[in-house]
């Protein structure tokens, strides 16, 4: 048995973290601020902190006695990021610089970070792999790929390991649908449960590698398990690519509507293709995405049609 701090562990990824942590007979610690999660995330068997890891105290405080930190704790919305670069600069990259030293200071075995895909902006270079070059091209971007590289300085440099697992829009059950920055996915899902029209950005042909969130959950938890990757970075995502016309048709089948969308005019610093390369993480992780997309989307819709309290009737 480990013990763990979940940080972010009231949200969406990080709740189904600490969950499969417990599964497996693990101590699990939760820090969150509350700021996107919710404490009905909180999973039964969790230690839950209440507070902002952008206040150095509240790290330090965090990590004693963990022996892996996943840091899953963002404000995690490109939009929101464009719209507030301060508000998300200080939960992304300053939490970020507290868990490290917090982590090295008290001898943490491993830091798993949680990078996006948005890292790789929009080169036309499909599947993204990750030693290509990166483009940030929103704060919410070069924040995520900041805090990357502070992880493999802090390798390099205090022999702190750090591991970067690069998610590629992720999806499931307990995401929020309740805000404009909402992943797509959950804002669908809510539209068609409530019968009023999705809105489309742009003209829906822009692709998105969409990740079912159990995958991610394997991903992550083999990066914080395998042996000597300190300082790498992974791509955990499936490898395929969905339009978002497509995404929806698919959605509107499986919730049985026939609602057409709104199509609205593109978002600014919106990637048009994203879809990731995965090799490295089948060969160093043994990660292979075990839920595909329609899989996926067919168990968070009927999350979203019971546990959420959405739906026509609601
Ligand atoms: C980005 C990152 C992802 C990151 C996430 C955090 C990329 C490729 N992906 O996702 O790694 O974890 O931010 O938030 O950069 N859209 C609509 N209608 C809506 C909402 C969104 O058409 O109601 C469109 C957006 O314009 C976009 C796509 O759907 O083209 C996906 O949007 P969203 O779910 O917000 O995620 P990304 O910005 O792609």
């Amino acid at each position: 048995m480990s013990t763990y701090l979940v940080t972010g562990g009231a949200g969406f990824i990080g709740s189904h973290l600490s969950s499969a942590l417990v599964a497996r007979g693990h101590r699990v610690r939760v820090v969150d601020s509350l700021i996107t999660g919710f404490e009905r995330n909180l999973q039964p068997g969790v230690e839950f902190t209440h507070g902002d890891l952008a206040e150095a105290a509240v790290a330090n405080a965090a990590v004693q006695g963990v022996d892996y930190v996943l840091h899953q704790a963002a404000i995690p919305s490109v939009p929101r990021s464009v719209k507030n670069p301060r508000e998300s600069h200080r939960a992304n990259v300053d939490g970020m610089l507290n868990i490290l030293l917090a982590a090295r200071d008290a001898g943490v075995k491993r830091v798993v970070f949680a990078g996006s895909s948005s890292v790789y902006g929009d080169q036309p270079t499909l599947p993204k792999r990750e030693d290509m070059p990166t483009k940030p091209m929103t704060p919410y971007a070069l924040q995520k790929l900041v805090s990357e590289q502070y992880g493999q300085m802090f390798t390099r440099l205090y022999g702190l390991e750090v591991v970067t697992t690069r998610y590629f829009n992720v999806f499931g059950p307990r995401q929020d649908p309740s805000s404009p920055y909402s992943g797509v996915i959950s804002l669908f899902i809510k539209a068609l449960l409530e019968g009023t029209r999705p809105v489309i950005y742009g003209d829906g042909g822009q692709t998105r590698d969409f990740t079912f969130v159990a995958n991610v959950v394997d991903g992550v938890l083999r990066a914080a398990e395998a042996p000597a990757v300190g300082g790498e970075v992974f791509n955990v995502a499936t490898g395929g690519r969905v339009s978002l016309n497509e995404l929806l048709a698919t959605l509107k089948k499986i919730v049985g509507s026939d609602v057409e969308p709104v199509y609205q005019e593109g978002r600014m610093g919106d990637v048009r293709d994203s879809q990731a390369d995965i090799a490295k993480a089948e060969r160093l992780l043994g990660y292979r995405p075990a839920v595909m997309l329609e899989e996926g989307l067919r168990q968070t819709v009927a999350w979203f049609a019971t546990a959420s309290g959405i739906g026509p009737s609601a």
